[in-house]
């Protein structure tokens, strides 16, 4: 019987996309049982729907205050008992509470070799800083930005003649091979 994960999402939602082929596998200890994006408009969402996966839109907007946000999405993600919570693209920054709530079991995937670089515009920042190497992290999450215990990283080299572009491109290549075999080797 495959464990249950839930992605959540903001966007486009490529890493949501490598997660749900691997899961495909036989073999894979795990399955993406809920997509929450909190943008109506994430292009994440077709996934979801292209492979009957159930989803659910939970907008910020909607509500009085972030604890009521939250408590929604708690509602829905208790609902699936999960044995992770992937963060894959998802802009929000969580609360203690809800942290705690799941503690052990909220996972992100962040484009730099943390703990430099955390927040945006990570490729630019590497490339300014005139650093050797990139890559990505998958850590656990608490509820700072991009702060949690390191789980692992995988590194590229930046080329001399590298732009934010081609480095955005090779980093998302390798975070769609890391994202899936984390989530594998601590479901199994
Ligand atoms: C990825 O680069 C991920 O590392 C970061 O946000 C981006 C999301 O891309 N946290 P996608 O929505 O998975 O395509």
């Amino acid at each position: 019987m495959k464990k249950n994960i839930v992605v959540l999402i903001s966007g486009r939602g490529s890493n949501l996309q490598s997660i749900i082929s691997a899961a495909k596998d036989k073999d894979y200890p795990a399955a993406v049982s809920l997509v929450i994006s909190d943008n109506s408009k994430a292009q994440g969402l077709y996934i979801a729907k292209n492979n009957s996966i159930d989803n659910v839109i939970i907008e910020k907007s909607s509500f009085d205050s972030n604890d009521k946000f939250e408590e929604d999405l708690i509602k829905n993600i208790i609902q699936y008992d999960p044995s992770l919570i992937c963060l894959a693209g998802f802009m929000k920054i969580l609360s203690k509470n809800f942290v705690e709530k799941f503690m052990g079991k909220i996972i992100n995937i962040h484009p730099s070799l943390l703990p430099k670089y955390k927040g945006l515009n990570t490729h630019q920042k590497a490339i300014n800083s005139g650093d050797k190497y990139s890559g990505c992290t998958v850590h656990y999450v608490n509820n700072k930005m991009d702060d949690g215990e390191i789980i692992a990283q995988q590194e590229v080299i930046i080329a001399t003649d590298e732009t934010v572009e081609t480095l955005k491109e090779k980093v998302l290549d390798l975070e769609h091979k890391l994202y899936p075999k984390v989530i594998k080797a601590l479901l199994s």
